[in-house]
C-alpha cells in the first residue's frame, strides 16, 4: 500500500471511531450546510453551534432568510464577527430566491459563484450536499498534508496552494467524499492540531514524515507573518437623562452597517485622559462644549485582534445636563444619528464587537455600583 492509500485509510478508520456528532453532519440540505460552513468560517465549532441552530429556527428555508430585514439578520449575527459573512448570506439568499427560484446551485461552479463562497466552502458545500469529488483546503488541511507528506512548500505561496490542491485532490474518497472531507476537518481540529498535536495516539505515526523526522512543530511552513495595520477610535458615548446616540456606519468595511457611537479615528492614543479629553471636545464640539455638558469619563482601551487589524478603542463618556435644547442633538456630531435608551443597545442593534464589550462591562459595573 502507498502513502496515499495509507493516509486515506487510516484518515477515514479514525473518522468512524471518532466523528464529532454536530447538527450539520448527514444534513443534505445544501441551505443548511452553506449556513453552517459561512458560520464556520474563521469560527470555532464551539463558537458556531448555537448561531448554527438560532439560524435555522429563526430561518427555516432559504425563503424565510432572503424575506429577513438586514437588521434582524445581523443582530442575530452578533457576537461572530466579520460579519461581511452575515451580510452576503443574507443577499445571496435574496439572490437564490429571486434569479434562481429559489434553488440552491447544485454544481460546483453554481456554488462557488455565490457571494461569500471561497473554495473551501464551495467544495464543503459540494461534497457535502451533492456528493461531488472537490476536496477542501483550509489551515487544518495544510497543517495534516504538510505534516504527514514532510511538505516543507510554503502554504502561502502559489507553488504551496498548487501543491496541496494537487496532493488534497488525489487523496479524496470518491465513493465518500463528503465523509473524506469532514474527516480531514475534524481530524485537523481536534487530533493533528497547531500545538501538542496527539502523535502518541495517533493512527498514521508510523508513516507520518514529520512525527518520524520530528518536524511536527515546524511544518507547515508560511513564508510571511501577517503584517497587522494598528488603528484607534474614540467614541463619543453621550447620556441624556439614559438615552444615547448611535449611526449606522455607511463605510464598506468590516463594520458597513452595524450601529456605532459617534467616532474619532486618531494616529495614535494616549494614556493622559485630559489630552483625550481635549481631542474629543475639540473633534466633536469645536465651537465648545454646550452649556452644562461635561466629559464625566474616558474607559481603559479596549483591543481587539483581527486578521489584518488591531483595533483599540476608548470610550469618552459625555454627560448633558437636563435643560439642554434639542437643537444640540440635532447638530454634529449626532446629525444622521439616532437617540436609543443606553440600557436597549445590546437588545436592539448589532454593534461591533469591541463597542459590545465595553456595554457589557458598563452594566456589570453599573450593577455592581
Ligand atoms: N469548519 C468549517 N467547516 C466545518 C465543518 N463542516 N465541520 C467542522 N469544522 C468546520
Amino acid at each position: 500500500m502507498d502513502n496515499h492509500q495509507f493516509f486515506s485509510q487510516q484518515l477515514m478508520a479514525w473518522f468512524a471511531k471518532n466523528h464529532r456528532p454536530l447538527p450539520w453532519k448527514g444534513e443534505k440540505d445544501p441551505y443548511k450546510i452553506w449556513l453552517s460552513e459561512i458560520i464556520l468560517q474563521q469560527t470555532r465549532v464551539e463558537q458556531g453551534l448555537p448561531y448554527y441552530q438560532r439560524f435555522v429556527s429563526r430561518y427555516p428555508t432559504i425563503q424565510h432568510l432572503a424575506d429577513a430585514p438586514e437588521d434582524e439578520v445581523l443582530k442575530l449575527w452578533e457576537g461572530l464577527g466579520y460579519y461581511s459573512r452575515a451580510k452576503n448570506l443574507h443577499a445571496t439568499a435574496r439572490s437564490i430566491s429571486n434569479e434562481l427560484n429559489g434553488i440552491f446551485p447544485g454544481t460546483y461552479n453554481g456554488i462557488r459563484s455565490l457571494k461569500g463562497v471561497g473554495d473551501y466552502t464551495a467544495a464543503a458545500i459540494a461534497s457535502f450536499a451533492f456528493d461531488l469529488p472537490h476536496a477542501v483546503i483550509d489551515g487544518n488541511v495544510y497543517r495534516v498534508l504538510s505534516r504527514f507528506f514532510g511538505i516543507a512548500t510554503p502554504t502561502d505561496t502559489s507553488a504551496g496552494k498548487k501543491e496541496f490542491a494537487t496532493l488534497a485532490q488525489q487523496l479524496i474518497n470518491p465513493a465518500r467524499p463528503g465523509d473524506y472531507n469532514q474527516a480531514i476537518m475534524d481530524f485537523g481540529a481536534t487530533h493533528c492540531t497547531p500545538r501538542q498535536a496527539k502523535c502518541k495516539s495517533c493512527p498514521m505515526q508510523e508513516k507520518c514524515v514529520a512525527c518520524q523526522s520530528g518536524q511536527v512543530a515546524t511544518l507547515p511552513v508560511k513564508s510571511k507573518t501577517p503584517e497587522r495595520k494598528e488603528r484607534f477610535f474614540i467614541y463619543l458615548v453621550a447620556d441624556f437623562q439614559g438615552t444615547t446616540w448611535v449611526k449606522k456606519r455607511s463605510e464598506k468595511d468590516i463594520w458597513h452597517n452595524l450601529y456605532e457611537f459617534p467616532l474619532l479615528e486618531t494616529d495614535r492614543l494616549t494614556v493622559e485622559h485630559q489630552r483625550t479629553e481635549q481631542l474629543v471636545a475639540e473633534h466633536f464640539f469645536p465651537e465648545g462644549l454646550p452649556e452644562g455638558a461635561c466629559i464625566s469619563a474616558v474607559s481603559k482601551p479596549y483591543r481587539q485582534t483581527l486578521t489584518h487589524r488591531v483595533v483599540t478603542a476608548l470610550f469618552c463618556e459625555i454627560t448633558f445636563a437636563d435643560d439642554t435644547p434639542a437643537g444640540v442633538f440635532e447638530r454634529a456630531p449626532f446629525e444622521h444619528c439616532m437617540p436609543l435608551l443606553k440600557t436597549a443597545m445590546r437588545k436592539n442593534i448589532a454593534v461591533p464587537r469591541l463597542i459590545d464589550w465595553y456595554l457589557q462591562e458598563k452594566v456589570l459595573t453599573l450593577r455592581l455600583i
